[in-house]
């Protein structure tokens, strides 16, 4: 087909408004819909910014043209805009339309899968088939023209701040980040492999000691890990590291990026966040990212407990067990089943089932025995509202703490706004959590990390209590970013290494180079990531980090689109050294 030269845009389908009347346009888009009204034929045309109302009336020279065009179809039109008789309150450009005076169809499209509009009615799979016509929604749209502007605006910020953008390399070694790798077979080196970057960590930190000072990317990270609706195996950091500051000094930069970025949607966040140390949010929330919406805490009621006259419970705290519990504003009225079902949600999540007490019609109630007499000194005792329920769970401190926690999350969900944001600094964690599978230390976060100065002579006695200069940043419940002080002494890096149990060949051959850097002046520093897509996906209210990723992967990790991961030709294979079991 000859290729004819395209009119000029004067503006997007979307963007026409009343000072357009009267004037003869060309416009572009994809048919969203066509219908046939008393002779008159009415298409909306779609195009990144909107919808328009294009009028084929009868002065249209060449009405023919309608039967090829479908739903999806690309189309140019030239009209003049006319403001419209019945204006169209939900469409910005619905107090105007376009007369047809020249239609040109750019690309027919076969019958669509499924429309744009009607993508939350179709299964993720149809929509990661066609991903692209999944993203010609509008929503989409507007989710994307965020990103590239969150993604700008970032930019500007840490540009003003002194921050430079550094590259680095996505063919390189494994970084410990706490995942899987994905490998990278060499051809040239038959039998090794690269690995693609869990982060840019141990890169950011060469380039402190290379006298960059203040570095950022924002750039991609790969991890094979089991997917959540808040994970992708590869996924974009805002990464970032300097030298010669506190971590005072980072939080400040740090709050104010966020701030600059959630003003993109009219977000003025407060400043400066809340901080808390990691051992009181496991105490009060029992989680490490405690979604601050929720306006209750974990609450300890094993002293009371003792007052109930429960064997169930006499013999929990006798076997050194804690009673944790939540009391949840105005759930008195809770029915037997939706108790029942907590009880089952409290198995599943791990636990051995969930207590409850409230105030009924009839007098003080509970599931387990305990006299209403008791149960209403309690109630007195804590200043317990009567349309509140108490629930209580039963376990070793840890692990009644976590379930505790879970069941806050599960039950807080009405608190949940997606439009309050509440940001808050989890510092202090331990440097180390024993691996139990393998039966060694550890590192919380990465053998980067540098542990506080006081607690260094605790590394030898007693390396469970030592604490790590290291801080995640949580937004309502998600952690978007995390960070710490790194060791830039070398002694201190090495023993670090091996109390992770690494052999020193071991060290040699995965950290020789970083150690060898360490010699030759490495000066202070620290830093942090922000989970780019995680940011976005709480700044625009989606429920997945995968309606912000243009093409994600599924949470089995294929990308539906292109087929991938596939198998590859023999010869490639060969050509690699390569034999698949
Ligand atoms: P961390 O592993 O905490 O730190 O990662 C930083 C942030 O990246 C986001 N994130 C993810 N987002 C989507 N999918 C994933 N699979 C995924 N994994 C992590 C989270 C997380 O807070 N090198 C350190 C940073 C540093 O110490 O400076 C690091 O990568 O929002």
């Amino acid at each position: 087909m000859a290729e004819r030269k395209l009119l000029k845009r004067e503006t997007y389908c979307g963007a026409v408004r009343e000072e357009h009347v009267g004037r003869t346009l060309t416009v572009y888009g994809w048919v969203n819909n066509m219908r046939e009204l008393g002779g008159l034929t009415f298409i909306d045309l779609r195009d990144r910014e909107g919808l328009l109302q294009i009028v084929v009336n009868e002065t249209f020279a060449r009405p023919d043209q309608l039967k090829c065009i479908g739903k999806e179809t690309v189309l140019a039109v030239s009209g003049r805009v006319v403001a419209r008789a019945k204006p169209n309150s939900d469409l910005p450009s619905g107090r105007v339309e376009l007369i047809a005076s020249d239609i040109e169809i750019l690309a027919a499209s076969e019958v669509p899968p499924f429309v744009p509009e009607n993508r939350g009615n179709v299964s993720e799979e149809l929509r990661f088939r066609h991903r692209y016509i999944d993203l010609r929604n509008l929503g989409m749209q507007k989710n994307f023209k965020l990103r590239s502007k969150v993604n700008l605006r970032a930019r500007n910020f840490l540009d003003k701040e002194g921050f430079l953008d550094i590259e680095t390399p996505m063919l390189t070694n494994a970084t410990p980040e706490g995942a899987r790798d994905y490998l990278v077979p060499s051809r040239i080196y038959k039998g090794k492999m690269f690995a693609l970057p869990q982060s840019p960590q141990q890169f950011k930190q060469l380039l402190m000691v290379a006298g960059f000072e203040r570095y950022y990317q924002i750039t991609r990270c790969f991890r094979d890990e089991d997917l959540r609706a808040d994970r992708q195996p590869e996924f974009t950091q805002i990464d970032i590291e300097m030298s010669f500051a506190e971590h005072d000094e980072l939080f400040s930069i740090i709050e104010r990026l966020v701030r600059e970025i959630f003003t993109l949607r009219g977000h003025d966040v407060t400043l400066p966040f809340r901080r808390m140390p990691y051992k009181e949010a496991m105490e009060k929330y029992g989680s490490d990212k405690p979604d601050l919406r929720i306006p209750y805490q974990i609450q300890d009621f094993t002293d009371e407990s003792g007052t109930w006259n429960s064997d169930l419970l006499n013999a929990a705290r006798a076997k050194g067990e804690r009673i944790k519990g939540l009391v949840i504003p105005d759930a008195a009225g809770f029915s037997r089943k939706q108790l029942d079902e907590i009880n089952e949600t409290g198995k599943k999540l791990g636990g051995r089932g969930v207590i409850w007490m409230k105030k009924a019609d009839d007098g003080f109630k509970s599931s387990l025995k305990v006299a209403p007499e008791a149960i209403a000194a309690f109630f007195e005792k804590r200043r317990i509202a009567p349309d509140s329920l108490v629930l209580l769970v039963a376990d070793a401190e840890a692990q009644a703490l976590l379930l505790a926690g879970k069941l806050r999350e599960f039950l807080g969900k009405k608190f949940q706004d997606k439009n309050r944001m509440e940001f808050l600094w989890v510092t202090d964690f331990p440097l180390f959590f024993f691996n139990e599978e393998e039966k060694r230390l550890d590192s919380n976060h990465h053998p980067f990390t540098a542990p506080r100065p006081e607690d260094i002579p605790l590394l030898d006695s007693r390396p469970l209590a030592v604490m790590a200069i290291a801080y995640d940043l949580v937004l309502n419940g998600v952690e978007i970013g995390g960070g710490s002080k790194r060791i830039h002494d070398i002694t201190l890096q090495k023993k670090v290494f091996q109390m992770l149990n690494l052999a020193d060949r071991e060290i040699e051959e995965k950290f020789g180079f970083f150690l060898t850097a360490l010699k030759f002046g490495a000066p202070p520093h620290l830093g942090i990531a922000l989970g780019f897509d995680r940011l976005l996906m709480l700044l625009t209210g989606e429920d997945s980090i995968r309606e912000i990723i243009a093409f994600p992967k599924t949470t089995s990790s294929l990308c539906l689109l292109t087929g991938s991961p596939s198998v590859v030709s023999q010869r490639q294979l060969d050509e690699l050294g390569i034999a698949i079991k």
